[in-house]
């Protein structure tokens, strides 16, 4: 294996794929750097659509296993690096599509989370999550593997004035997980993620005795076939955050734990905490789920760098890219870095 994920290499000879390229093309291109290492992974400072015509990620074009990631959310009005709004945002996503899948390792996967969104002002939901959805799909003719639902039961009520004040509508309490493909048959094992086995399930496993025959639902269940320990049972399409039969390779991820030192990081450097950091048990799911050990994980648009640090962790190659700097800074308290692993000056 030839690592770090931006390295190829000749021979014995591992060769930097310009990692502080800051050239810029004709048009208005802006500037690409990689702004710090580690053993496994780089993050690299710019957008996205610049990186990918960057030299940058050459080297790792057809070789990504797992692209993860939240995209900045379709928003109503523009905020910091101006997230595109409406139609502007549908073309900005449908544009990636092609570029990012070309990414892909051919047995690799897309996985997206993106919450619900509401029309402002009234409410009503706004569809234009899934119909980005639709448009990158179908602008990369991407197979969807599965739809999965993050809930989240402990999420403040939200939106407030409909859920808190004019009391008419639902807490929103999930986001969408769209897994997506080049291909029907992406490189999956659901062994690598399985749920503790309920109470009752431990004692038939113990006791070795259960009704078999036909249940009322019509399922035909046999003599034998809940006698093995397979170490843990299949988990739904629902992950829930809660954590009651939450997969035990996650259990390390969960809650507040895990983002302990970047929050004191970034309050020690008088640096915004990012708002809308994914759930680290979330990407742990899937990096084990999607990905071996070795793996390349890439996150187009990085924020804190929840993606790179959960791969580090669990020893899977991961690029990073990340458009606003104050993020970059802050992400640097999920590392212990040497001095040399700073591409950059940085005074931290
Ligand atoms: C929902 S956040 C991702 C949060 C991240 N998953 C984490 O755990 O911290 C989306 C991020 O995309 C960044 N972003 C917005 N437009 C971008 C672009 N064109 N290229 C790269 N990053 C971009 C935003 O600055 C923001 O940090």
């Amino acid at each position: 294996m030839c690592t770090p994920p931006w390295t190829r290499c000749r021979g014995n000879e591992k060769v930097v794929e310009n990692a502080n390229h800051v050239e810029r093309s004709k048009r208005d291109r802006e500037a690409v750097a990689a702004i710090y290492q580690t053993d496994l992974g780089q993050m690299i400072h710019g957008k996205i659509e610049d990186a990918l015509e960057d030299p940058l990620l050459d080297a790792v074009r057809g070789k990504v296993n797992l692209l993860l990631t939240s995209p900045p959310f379709p928003l109503v009005r523009k905020k910091r690096y101006g997230n595109e709004t409406g139609e502007a945002y549908l073309r900005w996503i449908e544009s990636l599509a092609e570029p990012l899948a070309d990414l892909l390792a051919p047995d690799g996967s897309i996985v997206i989370e993106i919450g619900n969104a509401w029309e402002p002002g009234v409410p009503v939901m706004s569809t234009l999550p899934l119909e980005a959805l639709f448009a990158f799909k179908k602008a990369a003719n991407l197979k969807l593997c599965q739809h999965v639902i993050c809930h989240n039961p402990a999420r403040l009520p939200s939106p407030a004035a409909w859920v808190n004040i004019a009391r008419s509508r639902l807490k929103d309490s999930y986001t969408h997980v769209w897994w997506l493909s080049k291909t029907e048959t992406p490189k999956a094992d659901n062994r690598k993620v399985l749920n503790p086995y309920s109470k009752d399930m431990r004692k038939l496993l113990k006791s070795q005795k259960y009704n078999a025959g036909v249940r009322p639902s019509g399922h035909v269940i046999s003599e034998t076939g809940f006698l093995t320990d397979h170490g843990g049972s299949i988990g739904p399409n629902v992950i829930d955050l809660s954590g009651e039969h939450f997969p035990e390779a996650l259990l390390k991820f969960t809650g507040t734990k895990w983002d302990a030192a970047y929050r004191a990081y970034c309050k020690a450097k008088s640096l915004p905490a990012h708002p809308a950091r994914m759930q680290s048990s979330l990407s742990a799911f899937f990096i084990q789920f999607l990905t071996d050990e070795g793996d390349l994980v890439l996150d187009p648009f990085g924020g804190s760098n929840t993606t790179g640090s959960v791969a580090e962790e669990l020893k899977r190659r991961w690029i990073a890219v990340e458009a606003d700097r104050s993020y970059i800074d802050g992400s640097l308290g999920r590392f212990d870095l040497a001095d040399e692993e700073l591409l950059v000056d940085n005074d931290r």
